[in-house]
């Protein structure tokens, strides 16, 4: 088999690359380990950036969303027993997010990939990429247990931060940034209706909490909880106790039940792989790059990426010019490590690292106090959070 640009992995980042290059006439294959039912329930963030939502929009892909995603104009920070609006329009000029899950985000590229006639291939686990300094790089798979190769010009590492492309890069020419966080976040599914109309990020003695929604229907919550943690150990009484607890404000605020459908827990990592390329090989979206997940910046990385790698193959195709490819990694770079530090700063403000640590919690509530009050401050998180202030080499 060959085909132009090889993909590994079919989730928001490989599905969006390929219906990109669909666009401009570049033919590419995506390789994807799980089944299309298993990708498109597979449960993940539900915060788009003004950006990601814009791009979704303008390349063909974002009419459902349009229709059942929600617009929201700003977040509530809740610390203290208070609650402080954090207003995106007023702060960023208009500027806003959509909620719509990670999982319809990738139905919607799927189906467009599919009705375009692309090759998806679902149950498809690729084994190893070769060759990748040669003209014809390669990727090994496994399909109905027998092993075959694609060959291509390009490969497009989007396998996720456990996939074999990132090995592409051998350990010599790749330095790995981590961290690790001493908590995750303990996440329910609830059919329910809505508590709020905006996300509440709170910060409670007892650690963070946060109230997130999907649709009018379906309530997405998460609440700090002990990495090591099991989801039996959470009957439903004891996570609604929790949430409550830590959500409590001074004016008897209440959070609406539901029936919860789903317990999962999130660990809490930031990594970074430098470079982002090797070769014919670039990698796009969490082979490269985890964030832990306040601020919800992961999906957005990931499709910011592969605007700027659509852009460059579109560049080398129609010229020759390989400027924009040999700038990729260091292009994507400078609005990851923004991300990542965004995301490294909202997590440090709203977790309890060390609940014996008093000062640690008027510390963290004097910056909350700031952030909520002062002009400048404010527009910090907003610019950040609807993706403004990392929008580097494709301002908004
Ligand atoms: C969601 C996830 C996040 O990480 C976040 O910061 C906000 C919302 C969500 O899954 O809805």
């Amino acid at each position: 088999m060959r085909t132009q640009v090889g993909i590994v992995g079919g989730g928001p980042a490989g599905l969006l690359l390929s219906h990109l290059l669909h666009l401009e006439g570049i033919e590419s294959v995506v390789l994807e380990r799980r089944s299309r039912e298993g990708l498109e329930t597979t449960v993940r963030a539900g915060v788009l950036e003004h950006g990601t939502a814009r791009l979704l929009r303008e390349v063909g892909v974002g009419e459902r969303m349009l229709r059942e995603g929600s617009v929201h104009h700003g977040i509530e920070l809740r610390f203290d027993g208070r609650g402080h609006r954090i207003d995106f329009a007023d702060l960023t000029d208009g500027l806003s997010i959509t909620i719509y899950g990670q999982q319809e985000v990738v139905k919607d590229l799927v189906r467009a990939r599919l009705e375009a006639g692309g090759k998806v291939l679902f149950d498809t686990e690729a084994a190893s990429v070769y060759d990748l300094d040669t003209e014809s790089p390669r990727i090994h798979f496994f399909q109905d247990g027998e092993e075959e190769e694609i060959s291509c010009d390009y490969v497009a590492g989007c396998d996720g931060s456990l996939g074999v492309c990132r090995t592409g890069i051998p350990e010599n020419a790749r330095t790995e940034f981590t961290r690790t966080y001493p908590f995750g976040w303990f996440g329910i599914l609830v059919e329910g209706p809505p508590s709020t109309e905006e996300l509440i990020y709170t910060l409670h003695d007892r650690g963070f909490a946060l109230v997130s929604t999907r649709s009018p229907e379906v309530q997405r919550l998460y609440f700090q909880c002990n990495p090591q943690d099991d989801v039996e150990e959470w009957p439903d009484e004891r996570i609604w106790a929790e949430l409550s607890t830590r959500l409590a404000t001074h004016d008897g605020w209440e959070l609406t039940g539901g029936r919860i459908f789903q317990k999962d827990i999130v660990q809490m990592r930031s990594f970074i792989c430098e470079p982002m390329q090797h070769g014919r090989l670039f990698l796009a979206g969490d082979a490269a790059h985890i964030v832990p997940p306040t601020g919800a910046k992961g999906m957005n990385l990931a499709v910011a990426d592969i605007r700027v790698l659509a852009h460059a193959l579109t560049e080398f195709y129609r010229s020759g010019d390989r400027g924009s490819l040999d700038a990729y990694s260091e292009t994507c770079l400078r609005r990851v490590w923004r991300a990542q530090r965004f995301s490294w700063w909202m997590t440090s403000m709203l977790h309890r690292f060390d609940r014996s640590d008093p000062f640690q919690l008027k510390v963290q509530q004097a910056e909350l106090d700031y952030v909520t009050t002062s002009r400048a401050a404010a527009t910090t998180i907003a610019e950040n959070y609807v993706g403004a202030a990392l929008n580097i080499s494709h301002p908004l």
